[in-house]
């Protein structure tokens, strides 16, 4: 199981100076260090935490892949073409939201809309950028990223994670996965998972990534980022 360590809260604690401390860019370093398999940050339309300039220095000074998580806007789809990541996420985006609270609609949308997104998906792949959706486990929303011609997803974990009915929560991700594996698409997974809440979702075979950021950063507090990406490592491999 691949790790990405979302880094994307490094930058929210600079900004909250409008310094240049923490650095994002040194912290994707240390991931790379501990174990990770990629890095992952979003560029959100206010730029409340990732900048354009981060994107680039991430791009230039990485050397596993990134993965830039992204609204479906034009604005976006021109900084990817540019950029290069290695993987583009598409998320759904609002403005006032705290953090990304659910995945992508894709089945219950117009087709202006679905152009919009399968136009950014063509353009990334052309430049050779791989694209994954970000959807909650959902068969329509699933059915609906097949049709739009992505081979990978991540399905949202924020309801498992959030829940108090875990189980049903786990079933659910569990079909999704199988129905997506089925039809020959990888399966990533992200949002709200913690050393506890990991293992359940880690046991699924299927699902070939997960993407991990807040707990892991507000934890790199106590325990440093090294020690804490190389704990997360652990307990995926042990459950696994
Ligand atoms: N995957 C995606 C697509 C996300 O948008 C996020 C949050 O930005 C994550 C994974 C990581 O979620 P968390 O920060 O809760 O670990």
């Amino acid at each position: 199981m691949r790790l990405g360590i979302n880094i994307d809260h490094v930058a929210t604690i600079r900004n909250a100076r409008g310094s240049i401390h923490p650095d994002p860019l040194r912290a994707a370093k240390i991931a790379e260090k501990a174990g990770a398999d990629g890095i992952t940050a979003h560029l959100r339309e206010d730029r409340r935490h990732i900048s354009d300039q981060d994107i680039k220095a991430l791009k230039d000074n990485i050397t596993v892949p990134l993965n830039l998580e992204m609204a479906a806007t034009e604005e976006m789809l021109d900084i990817a073409l540019d950029a290069r990541p290695e993987r583009v996420c598409i998320v759904p985006e609002k403005r006032l939201e705290v953090t990304t609270e659910g995945g992508l609609e894709l089945s219950n949308i117009s087709d202006n809309k679905k152009l919009i997104i399968y136009d950014i998906i063509n353009q990334c792949f052309k430049s050779n950028i791989d694209v994954s959706l970000f959807i909650d486990p959902d068969i329509k929303q699933i059915e609906a990223a097949i049709n739009l011609g992505v081979k990978i997803i991540e399905l949202h974990t924020g309801e498992y994670c959030n829940s108090h009915d875990k189980q049903k929560e786990l079933n659910r991700i569990q079909y999704a996965t199988m129905f997506a594996v089925k039809n020959n698409i990888e399966v990533h997974a992200g949002h709200g998972l913690d050393f506890d809440n990991v293992i359940e979702i880690a046991k699924i075979r299927e699902i070939k990534e997960l993407n991990i950021g807040h707990f892991l950063i507000g934890e790199s507090i106590f325990m440093g980022l090294e020690s804490v990406i190389k704990k997360m490592r652990n307990i995926i491999d042990t459950y696994r």
